[in-house]
């Protein structure tokens, strides 16, 4: 039985790898490990409280001395490391947390496994591997026709949340080449699914449209994500996690770049034809851009399909009617969230 520390597992991607890893194999035991921040949210997990093979501890990565003690508990070989300050929004108003968790929590778990792991010079207890969740933004922003993001595309971050993810990026590979600590990199492009937190875009739209309110577009929306279904990237994350060479960055991508306008069209559509026809294009409003929005982002995922033969299986087509499926069907989960803290922040942010 390999076990495993998921950080971040309550928040939106940690979530849906750790429902895809328990039943893709019955060989690992989760061990979740979360400080339930705003974006953290046990009920992205119900259902999974009665499963021998799943542990919830509520723990903040920064916190050395409990990382030691969960280690030493679960006798954990492998970590990984989802945890993170994730909004771009809320790195551009505060970055200090996103220092925080995003670097100096990367370095506590690898500070901490490197001596737990450790059994000879540059030699560690077998199977043992730590992998980073970073993100293709690391990378910086694309003109519209260059070439998409390779792993050997130079680091070039603009906002606090970017050059927070490419400072732990850039430690994770310090721990390789000079300890050989055994560590893997992904860089994934944005994700879509259940369970994202309606700060982020689409989950956003899905709520705004419910609601019958505006809905915000930064500048005039022709900034481009490339946009990956949620369960693709577990299935990335997790062939990485069986055959990833040790100190290998792997970039992912769905190879579906959108404008947000189309995006935002897209739900709409969806929502005017299937549901309620009064919703419609007229709640799209263009509002003052983000600062220092990146342009475009694309991923070349040549190198994972190559060499862990990992392909996204799902277009974005049926993507994205799934996940407004989803949203349909989970109001309650939507509405648990947006009565709290949240409508505070939406009007701070969006000013209204
Ligand atoms: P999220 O914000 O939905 O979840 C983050 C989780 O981390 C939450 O459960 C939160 O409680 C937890 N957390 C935060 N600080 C912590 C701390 N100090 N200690 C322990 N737990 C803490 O994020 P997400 O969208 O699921 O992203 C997960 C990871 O994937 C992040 O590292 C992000 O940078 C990366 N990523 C995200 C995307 C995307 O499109 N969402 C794309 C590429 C990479
Ligand atoms: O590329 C991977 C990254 O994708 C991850 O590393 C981040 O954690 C994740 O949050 C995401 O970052 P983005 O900034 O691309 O995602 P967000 O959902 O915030 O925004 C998507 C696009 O939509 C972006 O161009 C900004 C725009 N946008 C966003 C919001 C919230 C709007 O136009 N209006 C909005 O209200």
């Amino acid at each position: 039985m390999k076990n495993i520390i998921v950080t971040g597992g309550a928040g939106f991607i940690g979530s849906n790898f750790v429902r895809y890893i328990l039943k893709e194999n019955q060989n690992v035991r989760i061990i979740n490990v979360d400080k339930l921040t705003y974006a953290g949210n046990l009920e992205n997990l119900k259902g999974l409280e009665e499963n021998p093979r799943y542990v919830f501890e509520k723990v903040d990565i920064c916190d050395k001395e409990e990382i030691k003690r969960v280690m030493k508990v679960y006798d954990v070989d492998t970590i990984i490391n989802f945890a993170a300050e994730s909004h771009v929004d809320r790195s551009i108003e505060d970055p200090t947390e996103f220092i925080n968790t995003n670097i100096k929590g990367a370095q506590t778990l690898l500070d901490v496994a490197k001596k737990m792991w450790i059994i000879g010079e540059d030699k560690y207890k077998e199977g043992a591997k730590y992998i980073q969740v970073s993100t293709d933004e690391v990378y910086g922003s694309l003109e519209k026709d260059e070439e998409c993001f390779t792993e050997k595309t130079p680091l070039n971050p603009h906002s606090p949340y970017s050059a927070s993810k490419a400072s732990a990026d850039m430690l994770v590979k310090a721990y390789y080449d000079t300890y050989k600590f055994p560590v893997c990199i992904t860089r994934c492009s944005n994700n879509y699914g259940p369970y994202q937190f309606p700060e982020k875009f689409i989950p956003l739209i899905m709520n705004n449209c419910l609601k019958h309110k505006s809905i915000p577009v930064y500048g005039d929306g022709s900034n481009i994500r490339d946009w990956l279904y949620v369960e693709d990237h577990c299935e990335a994350i997790y062939k990485v996690l069986l055959n990833g060479k040790l100190g290998e960055v792997y970039n992912i991508g769905g190879h579906n770049e959108r404008t947000n306008i189309q995006i935002v069209k897209k739900i709409i559509n969806y929502l005017h034809d299937n549901m309620d026809n009064t919703i419609n294009e007229d709640l799209i409003t263009y509002v003052k851009d983000r600062k220092g929005h990146d342009k475009r982002y694309g991923i070349n995922p040549e190198q994972i399909t190559k060499e862990l033969d990992w392909t996204p299986k799902t277009q974005f087509e049926d993507g994205i009617v799934k996940t407004i499926k989803w949203y349909l069907e989970n109001q309650e989960w939507l509405e648990n969230i947006v009565n709290g803290e949240y409508e505070k922040y939406y009007n701070k942010m969006y000013k209204m």
